[in-house]
């Protein structure tokens, strides 16, 4: 605990109440303040900006530096040199695999790959055209009637057991959803391919015929999913552990994240770029968009840009970028539109006041979109990607906050209401 701890005056006695301040290993240290009601008041904090809800050890983020660490591994480095299996491996166990773990890990998570017919009726009982965050939402929810053994919260191993289900079955769920999205058969998970590569196949196969997936294009994938692992406390996943904390089903939880993700100011965003960019269409319509974004009265803001924590850039969009430029000259689409006029909006809102003193930097969905799309996925389909690959970073979390004691979430509130009065007689 930190010398440095904070007193108040409280209301109930002379004694000042003290509030320890609890030492973070980096970044910001925590003023403890449960003892804040003695003073007789509560504290607000719209938005949560600058309040800690739990104790963590999975993900850091500073926001100045534009600083992304996993378990102490920066993003950067995870991208480079690991893969999304392992950067699993990572988040939950706090250690990279050894060669033997990692191949452990990998069979356990391939063994339950299959998904049960309840679920396939369940998915076909949509109307076409359905979205497919609104399918995936729906049969991760379900998965707490299908798979309702081995749940209980609180044995380690059946949360493992939980976490190897949906990191499974993620990617064949999302496939299934685009399938019926888009009116064709499902297509079978192939054991011979790995995760990226049996997703992209379930995703634009052919139902009964051989895969071919591009290697490269399997890479990408992969990245995406790495790239949008986990975040911190951000919305969802602040969603995930406030349903935790109340002893929920674990696959009801992650609905509850998923259900977060969808709006468009959180994982949304991805697709809400493409169709700015879209509606933009022209690097000279560019100006009047960014005068919008600037403008009080008018709702638009520019998708893929700002964030409640990074003031710099976000270093998945550094990584992602460099990986567009990659997918895009290997599919002969360096001279794509959209890609010309997303690098030409980057550059004018990061040369304009305006951005520059509000510190608006590109966010991890500005380029996702623009890869996604190039690989063949359509917009709708983005955020239930990014929920593929969040998966990881929700169950982690709520394993974390299970594996030691918590207390279920409970904020208070500024009341502004009426006080007491009577029914008229
Ligand atoms: C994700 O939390 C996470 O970690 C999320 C995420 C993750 O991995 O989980 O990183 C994923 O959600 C990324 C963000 C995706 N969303 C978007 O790209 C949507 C566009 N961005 C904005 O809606 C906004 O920047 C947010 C929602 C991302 C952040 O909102 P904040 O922190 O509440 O900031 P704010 O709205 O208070 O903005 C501060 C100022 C405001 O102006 P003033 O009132 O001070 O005059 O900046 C302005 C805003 O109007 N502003 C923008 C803007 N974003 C903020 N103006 C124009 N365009 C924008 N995009």
């Amino acid at each position: 605990m930190s010398s440095k701890n904070f007193y108040l005056s409280s209301k109930h006695s002379d004694d000042a109440i003290e509030l320890p301040v609890l030492n973070s290993t980096i970044g910001h240290n925590v003023i403890d303040i449960a003892k804040i009601p003695q003073t007789g008041c509560f504290t607000l904090d719209l938005g949560f900006g600058a309040t800690a809800a739990c104790e963590s050890k999975i993900t850091f983020i500073d926001g100045n530096k534009g600083v992304l660490l996993h378990r102490g591994y920066p993003i950067e480095e995870l991208a480079e040199k690991s893969d999304f299996l392992e950067t699993c491996f990572l988040l939950i166990n706090g250690e990279l695999p050894t060669s033997s773990e990692k191949e452990n890990f990998l069979r356990s998570i391939q063994k339950h790959r299959n998904i049960d017919g309840s679920t396939e009726q369940l998915l076909k009982g949509f109307p076409r055209g359905s979205h497919p965050m609104a399918m995936l939402c729906t049969v991760v929810a379900a998965m707490s009637a299908t798979y309702n053994s081995n749940t209980d919260i609180t044995s380690a191993e059946d949360r493992m057991l939980t976490i190897y289900r949906l990191v499974a079955k993620m990617p064949i769920l999302a496939a299934m959803c685009h399938r019926h999205f888009i009116g064709q058969p499902f297509v079978a998970t192939d054991d011979r391919l790995d995760y990226a590569e049996n997703f992209l196949n379930m995703m634009f196969g052919t139902a009964g015929k051989e895969s071919t997936v591009s290697p490269v294009l399997a890479k990408a994938m992969d990245l995406i999913f790495l790239l949008h692992a986990d975040h911190e406390q951000n919305a969802s996943t602040s969603t995930v552990r406030l349903s935790g904390s109340t002893g929920a089903n674990p696959y009801a939880c992650i609905a509850s994240g998923i259900a977060a993700l969808w709006g468009p100011a959180h994982g949304g965003a991805n697709q809400a770029v493409l169709e700015m960019l879209e509606e933009i269409g022209d690097e000279k319509h560019i100006e009047s968009f960014i005068l919008r974004a600037k403008d009080k009265e008018d709702s638009f803001r520019l998708m893929g840009f700002g964030h409640r924590v990074y003031k710099n850039f976000d270093p998945r969009a550094r990584v992602m970028k460099v990986s567009c430029d990659e997918v895009l000259a290997e599919l002969g689409l360096e001279n794509d539109p959209l890609l010309k006029i997303a690098k030409r909006l980057e550059q004018i809102a990061l040369d304009d006041p305006y951005f520059v003193e509000k510190q608006l930097y590109p966010n991890v969905d500005f380029y996702s979109g623009i890869i996604m799309k190039a690989i063949g996925i359509s917009p709708e389909m983005f955020t239930v990607i990014f929920a593929t690959g969040r998966t990881i970073g929700w169950i982690a979390h709520w394993n974390e906050m299970l594996s030691s004691p918590y207390r279920i979430g409970r904020p208070r509130q500024h009341y502004t209401g009426y006080g007491k009065r009577s029914y008229p007689a």
